[in-house]
């Protein structure tokens, strides 16, 4: 079959030069949560490196929203330099989006300025900290929150929007019976628990189609853990988006606070993690991690294009674009995915590897492989420094990080030969 990689392709009327896109994967490297010179850096080198398209990562609607200081807030001063980054990423010749959502109870205090919210009150260990239910004024607040991002974007100059509607955020929160307890119409039935996400699809929608913006939905096909959402409800879900008119899903599945490794597979560097942890007063969560890491975030087995079997289920059931991701590292699996059906690809850590992924599969041929061997330390550094690949920072490691690196590679090539 002849390969569709190098071929235009469109997401509502955005039309991309190929069907690479940057997945969203959090840059941590915003200033006072505004955009800096390093987003700018990364995005207009993954442009020049060929994608079709980048995604910002991760850009807050509103300030309780926000789980990072390094986290970039939807706000009209962030507008000027984003509108150079668009420019930028626009003369490369790739298309811009910006994934947009809330963290829900996956944030602290001092970090989103209130008592963090979500579907259902509680304490949440991960931050740590306790949790208040959204009242359903603040739904109606949220929901008009997300249409000024989306007017943002706009103004800022990007083609696309994603939504972040899975990963146990805000939107996530209300969809999974694990996150939702509420008694009233937006808990219980999964009618009920789909009504936020009806309520800011809907508005999303309206308001992309009326500034000419694609739109792009990512979302769980399961949550990974007994009690969260599974295949027969995700399916639901995705039928309810596609309903509602999205220009396309990316589909992904795990959940931040209970299956976090479900999303990117994979070893999870515990001591890679804690060194970076910058958490004074919480030195027991620090230490909790280097000791007891493996049971809190527990490892999944990582394969290349490890969601493709559980994608194509979703694909004979809808009519919509869909977008895969997950584990994509070799040319040959990306021409494997769009043979099966799916219009465009997305990708994280090659890119995170190297900028240039895109233009060396084109010149490498049919056997092009990135260098990610899945260490995942870019991941356990991205809690808390800028998102980087250990290959980009030998310098400023420790011995002891690098004994990591290595084990965690070595375990790797073993488990892939
Ligand atoms: C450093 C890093 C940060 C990530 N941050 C986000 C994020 O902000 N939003 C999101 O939807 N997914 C995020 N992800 C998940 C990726 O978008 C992607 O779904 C996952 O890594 C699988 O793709 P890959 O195998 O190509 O890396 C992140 C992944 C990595 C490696
Ligand atoms: S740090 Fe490891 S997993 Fe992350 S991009 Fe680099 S090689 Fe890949």
């Amino acid at each position: 079959m002849t390969s569709k990689l190098f071929t235009p392709v469109k997401i509502g009327s955005v039309e991309l030069r190929n069907r690479t896109i940057r997945s969203a994967a959090f840059e941590n490297m915003c200033v006072n949560n505004g955009p800096s010179e390093a987003l700018f850096n990364y995005h207009t080198a993954v442009a020049r490196g060929g994608i079709g398209m980048t995604t910002v990562a991760y850009a807050s609607i509103n300030q309780s929203g926000l789980s990072f200081a390094g986290q970039l807030w939807m706000r009209e001063e962030a507008v000027p330099e984003l509108r150079k980054l668009t420019d930028a990423i626009h003369d490369e010749g790739a298309k811009a989006s910006i994934q947009i959502g809330h963290c829900g109870n996956m944030t602290h205090r001092k970090t989103c300025g209130q008592t963090p919210v979500g579907a259902t009150g509680g304490f949440n260990l991960y931050s740590p900290t306790f949790v208040r239910a959204l009242t359903v004024e603040e739904i109606d607040q949220f929901v008009k929150d997300f249409v000024n991002a989306v007017e943002l974007v706009k103004k800022s100059g990007f083609d696309c929007v994603e939504v972040h509607a899975g990963h146990g955020y805000l939107i996530s929160q209300f969809l999974s019976p694990y996150t939702n307890h509420r008694k009233d119409e937006y808990g219980g039935s999964l009618e009920n628990r789909m009504r936020f996400m009806v309520r800011v699809i809907t508005a999303v929608r309206e308001a992309c189609t009326r500034l000419g913006l694609g739109l792009v939905v990512k979302v769980n096909m399961h949550d990974g853990f007994k009690g969260g959402m599974a295949f027969d409800e995700c399916l639901q879900v995705t039928k309810t988006l596609e309903a509602l008119g999205v220009d396309a899903l990316v589909l992904t599945a795990g959940f931040v606070s209970k299956a976090p490794m479900e999303v990117m597979r994979g070893c999870m560097p515990y001591k890679t993690l804690a060194y970076y942890m910058d958490m004074k007063e919480f030195w027991w969560l620090k230490a909790g991690v280097r000791l007891g890491g493996r049971i809190v975030i527990p490892e999944v087995p990582y394969t290349e294009g490890y969601f493709l079997e559980d994608a194509k289920k979703f694909r004979a059931e809808l009519k919509l674009p869909l977008i895969y991701v997950g584990g994509l590292v070799s040319r040959k699996k990306i021409d494997e995915v769009l043979d099966a059906g799916f219009d465009a690809v997305q990708i994280a850590r090659a890119l995170v590897h190297d900028t240039d992924f895109v233009n060396k599969m084109r010149e490498g041929g049919a056997d092009y492989v990135s260098g990610c061997k899945h260490s995942n330390y870019c991941i356990g550094r991205m809690y808390s420094r800028e998102m980087k690949c250990h290959c980009a920072c030998e310098d400023e490691l420790p011995p002891k990080i690098k004994a990591e690196i290595a084990m965690l590679e070595k375990k790797w090539e073993t488990a892939n030969v």
